[in-house]
C-alpha cells in the first residue's frame, strides 16, 4: 500500500448508534478518497489478533469484547499525508481530551467506545489495511 494511504474502522458504538454515515461524510469532506469500504462483524478472535500490540495493556479483555460486540466499517482512505491528517481528524484516544470538532469529540461515548479507528503509522496503516481487505477488494 502506498504511503499516502490510512487505514480506519467505524467502531461498534458509532455504527450502532447510526453514526456511520455521518462519519464517513466527515471523512470525505476532509478530503480523504475511500479505497476500499466494507461493514462486517469481528470475531473475538479476529479483535484479539488486530489489537495483539496492547495484549499486555490492562484494558486488552475488555477492548477485545467491545470490537466484537457489534459491526463495524472498514476502510482504506487515501490523501496526501493521510495518517497524519486522519489522527488530527479523529482526535485524541480519549475524547474528553479530543479537540472541539474532531471526530471524536463528536461522536466518541468514552476513551474504549471511541467512535473510530485511524493508524499510527505508515507501516500499521499497510499492515492493518491487509489484515481486512485482499488486492482484489482495493477497487481504485
Ligand atoms: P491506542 O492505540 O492507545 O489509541 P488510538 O486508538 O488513539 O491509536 O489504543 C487503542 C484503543 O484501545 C483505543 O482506541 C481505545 C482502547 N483504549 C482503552 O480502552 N483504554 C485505554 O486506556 C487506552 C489507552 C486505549
Amino acid at each position: 500500500m502506498a504511503t499516502n494511504r490510512t487505514f480506519t474502522m467505524v467502531k461498534p458504538d458509532a455504527f450502532g448508534a447510526g453514526n456511520a454515515g455521518a462519519i464517513l461524510k466527515m471523512i470525505e469532506e476532509a478530503g480523504f478518497k475511500i479505497v476500499a469500504l466494507k461493514a462486517t462483524k469481528l470475531s473475538s478472535d479476529l479483535a484479539g489478533k488486530f489489537y495483539e500490540v496492547h495484549k499486555e495493556r490492562p484494558f486488552y479483555n475488555d477492548l477485545v469484547s467491545y470490537m466484537s460486540s457489534g459491526p463495524i466499517i472498514a476502510a482504506i482512505l487515501e490523501k496526501d499525508n493521510a495518517v497524519e491528517d486522519f489522527r488530527k481528524l479523529i482526535g485524541a484516544t480519549n475524547p474528553a481530551d479530543a479537540a472541539e470538532g474532531t471526530i471524536r469529540k463528536i461522536f466518541a461515548k468514552s476513551i474504549e467506545a471511541n467512535a473510530v479507528h485511524g493508524s499510527d503509522s505508515d507501516e500499521n496503516a499497510a499492515i492493518e489495511g491487509s489484515f481486512f481487505f485482499s488486492q482484489a477488494e482495493r477497487v481504485i
